[in-house]
């Protein structure tokens, strides 16, 4: 099989990997082969932020691996092949940095620290600030899916009352608490103190975190958001700081990346901000999932993580 590869960041030490462990495999550099033509019997791509022009070289591709997780940026590459399958990566490392990321912002906001770093800043001794118990302060997951189930599990070892929400009824751990669909998602906001987007970004849920959503959430809510820039109203989050309807927010994307330096978040005082490094894929992880992902498609199955095209993730 003839595999064309581009991962936009890597060194090599990606496409090194995939060369060792697919030794059978042709596997085409196209940044330094640089293919403009349809290039022969091309059959799959592995793939990161390809360049426009990049599927011109594999027209007929069957097999589109993606190395990350959201594939809305792939979706919406101009020169995606309409009858490739998509597979996205399914954790492969991710879920525990994640876990980690958001257990940081869920401390942040439970122990106030926001707090702290303000009364610091005027060298006051904030003595009288308390913190809430863990168990007393409601953490609601925004998707339920290979992030969002293992952050839950996380929040609930670290005594959270943790709750998600997703489409389907379908969730790992029957012991969730868990809202499903539309219909219940303004009981869910209602009692979700922190609140995290693990969603991905589709047609349904881009825009979701705007002024109505915060509306419903209890005064003074915390966000945290790894999911996608586009889920957030940036306009409606600050607004939503002015008027205290929420105490701060924790985000890693955003609508334009890298953020521009005029952007407001970078000085705001109740915005802690990382520059989309909340889960990174690990190599050995993804190498090992996408050549697991061939060997079933090579024996007639269908490995886990295929897109939905329609659905968007
Ligand atoms: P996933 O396994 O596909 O899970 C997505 C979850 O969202 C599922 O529970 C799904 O519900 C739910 N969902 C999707 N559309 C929905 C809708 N319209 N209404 C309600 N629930 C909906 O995805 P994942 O692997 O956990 O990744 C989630 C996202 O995290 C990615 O798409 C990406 O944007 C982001 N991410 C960010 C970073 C970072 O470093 N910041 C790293 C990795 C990933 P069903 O189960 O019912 O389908
Ligand atoms: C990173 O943001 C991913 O989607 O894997």
């Amino acid at each position: 099989v003839n595999i064309l590869f581009y991962c936009e960041g890597d060194d090599g030490t990606l496409l090194q990997a995939f060369r060792t462990r697919l030794p059978d495999h042709h596997i085409v550099d196209w940044r330094s082969e640089r293919i403009t033509t349809a290039a022969c019997n091309i059959t799959a791509a592995i793939v990161w932020l390809p360049p426009d022009d990049f599927f011109e070289a594999a027209p007929d591709v069957r097999e589109i691996y993606a190395l990350a997780a959201g594939v809305d940026q792939l979706l919406v590459h101009p020169g995606l092949p309409v009858n490739a399958t998509i597979i996205r990566l399914c954790d492969a490392g991710m879920a525990q940095q994640m876990a980690e990321y958001v257990l940081y912002g869920v401390l942040h906001a439970q122990r106030q620290m926001g707090m702290f770093r303000q009364a610091q800043v005027s060298r006051q001794w904030a003595h009288d600030i308390t913190a809430k118990p863990a168990g007393a302060t409601r953490v609601g997951i925004l998707g339920a899916g290979a992030l969002g189930s293992r952050v839950a599990e996380r929040l609930s070892l670290n005594g959270y009352t943790v709750s998600c929400w997703s489409r389907s009824p379908q969730i790992p751990d029957q012991r969730l608490a868990h809202a499903v669909g539309r219909e219940a998602l303004p009981g869910f906001l209602s009692t979700s103190d922190v609140l995290v987007c693990l969603l991905p970004l589709t047609d349904d849920t881009a825009g979701i975190l705007d002024a109505v959503l915060f509306a419903q959430l209890p005064e003074g809510a915390f966000l945290i958001n790894p999911g996608r820039g586009g889920h957030l109203v940036e306009a409606d989050l600050l607004d939503a700081l002015q008027t205290g309807r929420l105490s701060g927010a924790l985000l890693d994307v955003f609508c334009v990346e890298p953020l521009p330096a005029c952007h407001r978040f970078w000085t705001h005082p109740s915005i802690i901000l990382t520059p989309h490094v909340a889960a990174k894929s690990l190599v050995a992880e993804s190498v090992d999932q996408i050549v697991e992902s061939m060997h079933t498609f090579a024996r007639g199955g269908i490995p886990p993580g295929v897109v939905d095209r329609h659905r968007g993730y």
